[in-house]
């Protein structure tokens, strides 16, 4: 293997390659984190959106599959986030990830047991804190990245964020798909690569095969950043429920964003006072505003109807753009060796 594929991340993780499968909200599952970690790369599974039981359950699976490190991604405002917490410190999970408003409750108690905290950042401003508050390492994922993502792409971040000279392990995130990608964010100072449309585009993920056809189908100027799907800058496919949103008003988007808050619930289990309670969380702790928050609630549903049930013209498709010149589905295993051998490859021309 290349000595430049043992870099700090792989230190830190315990996983073969430098390679992150990254948590995507009812994609990455214990069947997609069990394949890309048997294939070499250290894979999140995407508890944000899961109750504490369904996550313990997905865990269960993991390690009856697979003995190698995995991580699990969390929101803070969650319903039953602490108990996820705690699940994961029991279960001896190796690394626990998160986005928007990390509470340095959590972050403390997890350093303590020993996890590795590993937030996403999408801009340079937001590195130095996620450091100061615990980060053990920093990914940085730039505009072309999928679902929520920052305006700054993805290699002026990264030179952003490895210029502070933080102490801790940098990994590039968003458009990356194989080794040509893995090379060069190691000759520019990065100690890894995670990749999250890639692995959705596998044939270990479960999104249904006509949602993936639509991704298979995509082209690079057709995945938008849109706000009107939760109020924050989301990056999806242009197909026929965006362009409903696109062209909805504020009222017919807020009045269909509290039809779905209330099939969310009732799907969920949670009660009126926790649904009231996590958006106010979310409305304290970051800077959304009460209407952004309300609009959250639309993407659960929305979202599901095209990843979970596979009817991806009555939902929204969350992708990085990347998925525009990627055209096949194939085994992570296969994903992993290629971008191994490609890196590799891509190296060595250099180095002669
Ligand atoms: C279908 C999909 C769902 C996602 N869901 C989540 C999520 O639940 N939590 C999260 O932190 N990021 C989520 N993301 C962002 C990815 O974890 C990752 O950061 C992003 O896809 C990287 O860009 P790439 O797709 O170009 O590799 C999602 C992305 C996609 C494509």
């Amino acid at each position: 293997m290349h000595p430049s594929f043992h870099t700090p991340l792989t230190q830190e993780l315990g996983c073969d390659y430098p390679v992150i499968q990254t948590a995507m909200g009812w994609v990455s599952t214990s069947q997609l984190v069990t394949a890309s970690v048997e294939a070499g790369a250290f894979g999140f599974l995407a508890a944000a959106v899961m109750t504490p039981q369904e996550c313990e359950k997905e865990i269960q699976f993991i390690k009856s599959q697979t003995k190698r490190p995995f991580g699990v991604n969390i929101h803070a405002f969650q319903p039953g986030v602490d108990k996820i917490v705690d699940m994961c410190i029991d279960y001896g999970v190796t690394a626990l990830s998160y986005g928007r408003g990390p509470s340095a409750k959590i972050i403390e108690k997890v350093k303590n047991a020993g996890l590795k905290c590993v937030p996403t950042i999408g801009s340079s401003r937001h590195a130095k804190k996620a450091v100061k508050i615990g980060a053990d390492i920093l990914v940085c994922q730039g505009h072309e990245g999928g679902g929520h993502t920052g305006a700054t792409p993805t290699w002026l971040l990264l030179g952003q964020v490895i210029d502070q000279n933080l102490g801790v392990p940098v990994v590039a995130c968003g458009g990356f798909k194989d080794g040509r990608g893995l090379a060069a964010a190691l000759a520019f100072g990065a100690d890894g690569i995670a990749m999250g449309t890639r692995f959705m585009m596998s044939s270990e993920s479960p999104t249904p095969d006509t949602t993936k056809a639509e991704y298979v189908k995509a082209e690079v100027t057709n995945i938008p950043v849109s706000k009107k799907l939760d109020g924050l800058p989301q990056r999806m496919i242009l197909n026929p429920t965006l362009k409903t949103l696109e062209d909805s008003s504020k009222a017919e988007l807020l009045f269909r964003a509290v039809g779905n808050s209330l099939k969310y619930k009732s799907q969920t289990g949670m009660s009126v006072s926790q649904v009231i309670k996590t958006a106010w969380g979310m409305t304290k702790n970051t800077d959304m505003t009460l209407g952004q928050t309300l609009m959250a609630s639309n993407a659960p549903m929305i979202i599901q109807k095209a990843m979970v049930e596979g009817v991806p013209n009555d939902g929204v498709l969350p992708s990085g753009q990347v998925a525009g010149v990627i055209s096949d589905l194939p085994k992570c295993s296969e994903i992993i060796q290629n971008i191994i051998e490609t890196a590799a490859f891509s190296l060595k021309r250099l180095e002669s």
